[in-house]
């Protein structure tokens, strides 16, 4: 087990969260998971943020419940993200599936769960409903009345906190205009090429964290091409790791942690999370964050491309004016 656990971040509703969790988007379905969370576990992780999505719910969640079973943990010590996918934001559909994914993951609550994005799909179990032209069929639920139909799963104990995912600045002013319960954070691609600062100190003001996804950079996203940046193999990123003594892959967590955002790294290797858990002993100066900050480039490796001209996309065709 690495030797301390992470840091907690307290949220506007007095609820806290450790600062690193373990991101498990492409972390495939079966034995691989499942013995990638029991290690995560055994090494320290406490928080792991999941998604219907991801389609490994099951193997996640028995993976935890192992844990609890061997006594290596509490429920209580878990902190356990889901997200409500496009194709359920009708708002009667919303408590059903997030008793789809704690039926899946077998547990009582979850510690979050999240709106994966604001643009919703057609209705249905076709997570990504194309017609034959490879068009998206979109569906025009509003996301605040989504938003109503996440509060009151809150007031049933279902979960503990809700939040947002790759919402943009104007649409979080629209769900905070007619929250009861505000969102706890809004989790967003966050990198060097994409180091969200301004919709961090947005947010802040807002009593609102940030959750850094792919902050190292999303290497296996399926859609990469040869010319895109390697965060990991970046000069100015190794530079700032020999100084240090340490890996590009804990200098690009430790810049989300030494900026205030809360960060989930993926991975399934158990020599690359324990790298990932190991960054207690070093922190990053104002200077190394100007400088790995110098690699901002608008760079955008997460699109949801299949829903770019739908009317709420966060920053497709509609949103092309909003800075953030
Ligand atoms: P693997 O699961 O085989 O370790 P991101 O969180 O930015 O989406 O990045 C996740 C990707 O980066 C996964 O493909 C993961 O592969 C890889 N990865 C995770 N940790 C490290 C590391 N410490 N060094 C190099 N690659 C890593």
């Amino acid at each position: 087990m690495a030797s301390k656990l992470a840091p907690l971040v307290k949220f506007n509703n007095g609820l806290t969260c450790p600062i690193l969790g373990l991101g498990t988007w492409q972390a495939e379905s079966g034995d691989d998971v499942y013995r990638a969370i029991c290690e995560a576990i055994d090494m320290g992780y406490r928080h792991i943020d999941g998604a219907y999505f991801y389609d490994n719910e099951k193997e996640v969640g028995q993976a935890i419940r192992d844990k609890i079973q061997q006594g290596v943990v509490k429920r209580e010590d878990l902190f356990v993200t889901s997200k409500l996918w496009n194709t359920y934001h009708r708002p009667d559909l919303v408590e059903k599936m997030a008793k789809v994914s704690l039926s899946l993951l077998g547990l009582e609550y979850l510690d979050l769960y999240l709106i994966h994005w604001p643009m919703a799909y057609k209705e249905g179990d076709n997570l990504i409903p194309l017609d034959a032209n490879g068009k998206c069929y979109y569906s025009d639920v509003d996301y605040v009345d989504t938003w109503k139909a996440m509060e009151n799963l809150v007031e049933k104990g279902l979960v503990k906190s809700i939040g947002l995912s790759n919402f943009n600045s104007k649409q979080i002013d629209r769900v905070l205009g007619i929250a009861k319960i505000k969102p706890v954070t809004n989790q967003v691609e966050s990198h060097p090429c994409l180091p969200q600062t301004k919709l961090f100190e947005f947010c802040k003001a807002r009593g609102i964290t940030i959750t850094a996804y792919s902050p190292l950079g999303s290497p296996a996203r399926p859609w990469a091409k040869p010319e895109d940046p390697s965060l990991l193999d970046d000069p100015k990123i190794k530079a700032v790791a020999n100084k240090y003594k340490k890996t590009t892959a804990q200098v690009l967590i430790r810049y989300h942690i030494d900026r205030g955002m809360i960060v989930i790294p993926k991975s399934s290797n158990p020599k690359r999370m324990l790298e990932n858990f190991s960054i207690w002993d070093f922190t990053l100066t104002k200077e190394d964050v100007a400088d790995i900050s110098t690699l901002e480039c608008n760079g955008r490796f997460v699109l949801e491309d299949e829903g770019l001209d739908h009317k709420d996309h966060p920053f497709g065709v509609h949103a092309k004016d909003l800075e953030f």
